[in-house]
């Protein structure tokens, strides 16, 4: 297989995901040939120092890190990256130039995931030296185009490497992705659903019950168009009315004690304005201030019916748990059938 800009034997990322892409997940990944990226938006600054050098020692491979650039603490992740030697950075929303810039200027490769062609073009003129593109399959934040045409939209219009994200599970679509012109494939659900991944065994058993059908997105969890299993406890929140919403974001906020930035006046204001009909906002800050704490129930503490699961819809067709190991040789066997079915017409 052609050489790809991570260097890693296989152009395969395993990409980032909160409380899931860890240290030992991306030890595993990069010793079977992929390219990790250690997972840190949702880490304190002091925490993902400690990551980053933890995997800095238990990784026998180049790895990359995700973050926000918006993040507290970020000039110290990235003063972390530059000392740890990591080889790339993956970050979305909100890029700060002078921090693409000091990234380059220390031989780090920027390497953004974006949902929609405009962003592709942004980040690239931003300085970007490649792309993941993410269809609207993909697990987590996702946008509303999927990958094929995403895919073909920003290949016709960036001139950096490509890899594809979003619904990727095996060597068939790895060679569909690379016979289209993309550099390789980046899956994010298929790494979670390896031996390897630190989620608990219930909750990984959720994931391979799954229907593709109830994988499926809302923005009522944190505002922010988000892919998700729908349990109990997400189709509750999804078919809410704002009144209802209100009281599930105020009980959260009890559960949690993580009201952010909402006082009690911010709330009282926005009951009034939610029973006129005319503002969620509140609701959905506080909703948004407990998403990860209800994301943690589910993918550290192991309880599925309680908490939420990001998921790419690709679960819905992935029935079994491989080590990385496994995952990769057969994705690679796959890879050189479907190379032979492209022989003839
Ligand atoms: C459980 C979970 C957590 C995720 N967390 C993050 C994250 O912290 N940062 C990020 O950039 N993307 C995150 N994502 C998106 C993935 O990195 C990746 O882009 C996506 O899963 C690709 O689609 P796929 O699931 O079909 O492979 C997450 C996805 C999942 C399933």
């Amino acid at each position: 297989m052609s050489e790809n800009i991570l260097g890693s034997r296989y152009p395969i990322i395993q990409t980032a995901m909160g409380w899931v892409a860890t240290p030992q997940l991306v030890a595993a990944s990069t010793s079977a040939g992929c390219f990790g990226f250690l997972a840190l938006a949702t880490s304190s600054k002091e925490e993902a120092i400690e990551l980053i050098e933890e995997t800095a020692k238990i990784s026998s491979f180049p790895f990359g890190i995700n973050f926000h650039m918006f993040q507290p603490g970020a000039k110290e992740i990235i003063e972390a990256a530059i000392e740890n030697n990591v080889k790339a950075v993956s970050y979305s929303r909100s890029p700060i130039p002078q921090y693409i810039e000091k990234l380059k200027m220390n031989n780090i490769i920027c390497i953004p995931t974006v949902g929609a062609l405009k962003h592709a073009i942004k980040a690239e003129k931003l300085g970007a030296d490649a792309l993941v593109i993410q269809g609207s399959e993909g697990g987590g934040h996702t946008g509303s185009t999927p990958t094929t045409l995403l895919l073909s939209s920003v290949l016709e219009n960036v001139s950096v490497p490509v890899f594809a994200a979003g619904g990727f599970r095996d060597g068939y679509g790895l060679a569909a992705a690379k016979a289209w012109g993309a550099q390789g494939i980046a899956m994010g659900t298929r790494f979670m659903m390896t031996k390897e991944s630190p989620v608990p065994e219930n909750t990984k058993d959720a994931y391979l019950q799954a229907d593709i059908d109830e994988i499926s997105v809302t923005k009522k969890f944190d505002g922010l168009p988000h892919r998700l299993i729908f349990n109990k406890y997400i189709q509750n929140i999804d078919k809410s009315n704002p009144l209802k919403l209100f009281f599930i974001s105020l009980k959260s906020a009890w559960k949690y004690k993580q009201i952010s930035q909402a006082s009690f006046g911010d709330i009282v204001k926005s009951f009034f304005a939610m029973l006129r009909g005319d503002d969620l906002s509140i609701s959905q800050t506080i909703m948004a201030a407990n998403s990860p704490a209800v994301i943690q129930k589910a993918m550290v503490e192991g309880n599925p019916d309680q908490g939420a699961m990001p998921s790419g819809q690709v679960a819905g067709i992935i029935k079994e748990i491989p080590s990385c190991e496994n995952l990769v040789k057969e994705i690679i066997e796959q890879y050189h059938k479907a190379s032979e079915n492209l022989k003839t017409l």
